[in-house]
């Protein structure tokens, strides 16, 4: 056995608006706290000064073009590899990070750009360990956006935007991205969640509950 410090883990949390990611990130990382790992919280767009910007855009849309809008989430995941990804994989973390560059090919790429250029565009930054792609009725969503950030769309326009985003996260194909149904109770969203985990930390300990 080597004894080098072996990289951490990447779990990224996918799928449109209101699907309960955040909640599921959260008593996902409580859970993985609680066995001693060392976990990471962290989230895409990020609270950086590029962060900053994207919130900047939900309020003013209009002043943004798409490209501008893909180059600002581009820098923003620059500025999170550097400072927060990279350094903790390198430190044995795992890391839960809400959204990363599959968000970018899916919604970006609903705004007309080409999601497989987009994925090309981040070879920057570290591929993921697992993705979980969060699915759930798109109703939900549409209130807690409407709800939370005030944004301008009317219900048509945001329903049919994020029919594109769910479609577009439905053609990424990867060994690593697994689809969870987010549609029941928080706490079977939870146990799926659990499940898929588990089985990339300690795939011995997991295939003898079977
Ligand atoms: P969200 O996860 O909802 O952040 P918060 O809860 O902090 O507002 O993400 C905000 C929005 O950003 C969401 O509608 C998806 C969008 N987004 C992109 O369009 N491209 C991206 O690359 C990322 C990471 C997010």
């Amino acid at each position: 056995m080597s004894n080098q410090q072996a990289r951490g883990k990447l779990i990224v949390f996918e799928g449109t608006d209101g699907t309960g990611k955040t909640t599921q990130r959260n008593l996902l990382g409580q859970y993985l706290q609680n066995q001693g790992y060392p976990v990471i919280i962290t989230k895409e767009p990020t609270e950086g000064p590029y962060g900053m910007k994207i919130r900047d855009l939900y309020r003013h849309r209009n002043r943004y073009s798409r490209e501008e809008e893909l180059e600002l989430f581009l820098a923003d995941r620059r500025h999170h590899v550097t400072e927060i990804l990279h350094p903790g994989l390198l430190d044995g973390k795992i890391i839960l990070c809400d959204r990363y560059y599959f968000s970018t090919a899916a919604y970006q790429g609903a705004l007309g750009l080409d999601p497989e250029a987009i994925l090309a565009l981040n070879d920057f930054a570290p591929e993921p360990d697992l993705v979980l792609l969060f699915q759930a009725s798109l109703d939900i969503g549409l209130q807690r956006i409407t709800a939370g950030r005030g944004e301008t769309l009317n219900n048509f326009e945001q329903r049919e935007f994020l029919e594109k985003v769910a479609a577009i996260f439905s053609t990424i194909k990867r060994p690593y991205i697994f689809n969870v149904d987010a549609s029941g109770p928080i706490e079977d969203v939870h146990r799926l969640v659990v499940r898929y985990v588990m089985d990339l930390l300690q795939p011995a300990y997991t295939a003898a509950q079977d």
